[in-house]
């Protein structure tokens, strides 16, 4: 049996010990090394990602993406549930405030975003009308009913390139462009996931209200503060998706994309 679940841990989620029997594990590929954590939840073998790196070592925007992805797919993932902490640009999602992403739009500048850059691999142009997978979404927000804290269903997520963070004239645009949270990390992963032929959901958590909006200059201490009170819930969240995503893949993911080669 391959391991077919992935956690990718965003800011503020970095301990693998939701996970027992834990043992590292270092995988190689054709876009870098990676090393990840294996453990078993509920008899399952899940792997555990920190996407920053176990110490937020690495900033957003030099995360190596198409590495961490392309370990995933080598080790037969079939299906990721990633976190991430964000700002809101709306009075609805407050911090301390679960969102399951449905939409991103797409603000980074200098990142490679595709496994597909021709060669080997092709040109192929992925289709992205529903973005994150709809039944590993559907059953995040089944794992959120138990929980005492207040999950939307659905959100736009704007990332922007980073590492600093936005203006509040930024803010404002992607208000008026639909844009609901503000983060750093979600393009290229979902992208690259799709690419991949991996199911890919993510629960956002929204640590501050975006500039202008909040009343306080942002600070990344701001972020992982609020990622501390509310970490427990975000495990419970996690940990209450994993189990109950159906073993066979009844969703489009796996079929949407090109035959990647890792
Ligand atoms: N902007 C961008 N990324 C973030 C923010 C923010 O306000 N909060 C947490 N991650």
């Amino acid at each position: 049996m391959g391991i077919r679940l992935a956690i990718i841990g965003g800011t503020g989620v970095y301990d693998p010990r939701i996970l027992s029997d834990l043992r590292e594990e270092e995988v190689r590929t054709a876009y870098g090394d990676v090393r990840l954590r294996v453990g078993t939840y509920e008899g399952e073998e899940v792997a555990f990602l920190p996407r920053h790196g176990a110490k937020h070592s690495v900033p957003p925007h030099l995360i190596n993406y198409r590495a961490n992805i392309a370990a995933l797919k080598l080790l037969g993932v079939e299906r990721v549930i990633a976190t991430t902490a964000v700002g809101s640009t709306t009075l609805e999602m407050k911090p301390g405030d679960c969102v399951v992403v449905d939409q991103f739009i797409d603000f980074t500048k200098n990142r490679v975003g595709t496994f597909f850059e021709g060669g080997e691999q092709g040109v192929v142009h992925t289709d992205f009308t529903e973005p994150y997978c709809p039944e590993c979404r559907k059953v995040m927000k089944q794992a959120a009913a138990d929980l005492p804290v207040v999950v939307h269903d659905g959100g736009c997520y704007v990332c922007t390139e980073g590492p600093r963070f936005e203006t509040p004239a930024e803010i404002r645009m992607f208000q008026k462009l639909g844009g609901d949270l503000v983060g750093m990390t979600n393009v290229p992963e979902v992208t690259l996931a799709r690419e991949a032929g991996l199911c890919y959901a993510t629960v956002s958590m929204v640590t501050n209200f975006g500039a202008g909006i909040s009343l306080t200059p942002l600070t990344h201490e701001e972020v992982l503060e609020v990622m501390a009170q509310n970490s427990e819930n975000l495990k419970r969240f996690v940990m209450g998706t994993l189990p109950n995503l159906p073993r066979e893949r009844g969703c489009t993911c796996g079929h949407s994309a090109g035959a990647l080669k890792v």
